[in-house]
């Protein structure tokens, strides 16, 4: 069961999403190549990163940090000369947490041609004090149909991983009592 509309876990006033969406664009080089002369999908990674991170902290005001990056697809190699944009907005508040949705989009970078979908990931960001501990975010507001979807969506993702985790540590306990070290 998925919420339909954001509940807010805080006090601190709501932020809309356009508030912190972000793009970040870079020209692929020869540098950031793999052995099969594409990009690199880490140094794809690391943009996404990037990207999150600022909308993570442009949406919470202040330091965040990656807790996990999930569903992270790349669906057309990424070439030398390509101008790569690295989309990103805040897709989900918990009370410490953001899911943050990252689209990466590439076109050669002499040609006016319209850019290519090659991948997306989400991520999750807590934010977090001077001493590194969660704390409170606003509530993102999503305001189109579209991020009223992608809230939804995040909050199934969001259901998932705790499950997942839940299930996980379950099992490891299970695990142990019955004897197994590993
Ligand atoms: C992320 C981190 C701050 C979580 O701290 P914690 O003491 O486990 O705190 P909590 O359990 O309260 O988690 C805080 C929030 O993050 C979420 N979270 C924690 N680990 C998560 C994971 N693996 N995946 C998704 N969400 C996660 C929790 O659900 C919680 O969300 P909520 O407050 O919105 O409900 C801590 O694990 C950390 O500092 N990790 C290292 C982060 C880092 O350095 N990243 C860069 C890698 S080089």
């Amino acid at each position: 069961m998925t919420d339909q509309a954001p509940r807010p876990e805080s006090d601190i006033p709501g932020k809309p999403t356009s508030a912190s969406r972000t793009t970040l664009s870079h020209i692929m080089t020869a540098s950031e190549t793999n052995l099969l002369g594409t990009v690199h999908g880490g140094v794809i990674m690391k943009l996404v990163d990037d990207v999150a991170g600022a909308v993570a902290g442009r949406h919470s005001g202040g330091p965040a940090v990656t807790a996990s990056m999930d569903e992270m697809v790349f669906l057309e190699p990424v070439r030398v000369g390509d101008l790569v944009h690295v989309r990103a907005q805040c897709n989900w508040t918990g009370r410490s947490s953001m899911e943050i949705g990252v689209r990466v989009l590439a076109e050669r970078w002499n040609e006016s041609t319209p850019p290519t979908q090659v991948g997306s990931a989400y991520l999750v960001f807590a934010a977090v004090d001077a001493d590194g501990k969660p704390r409170t975010v606003p509530p993102v507001i999503p305001e189109t149909d579209r991020d009223k979807r992608r809230y939804q969506e995040a909050q199934i993702r969001r259901t998932h991983r705790l499950a997942r985790r839940r299930a996980i540590k379950e099992l490891r306990e299970r695990r142990a009592a019955e004897g197994y070290e590993d």
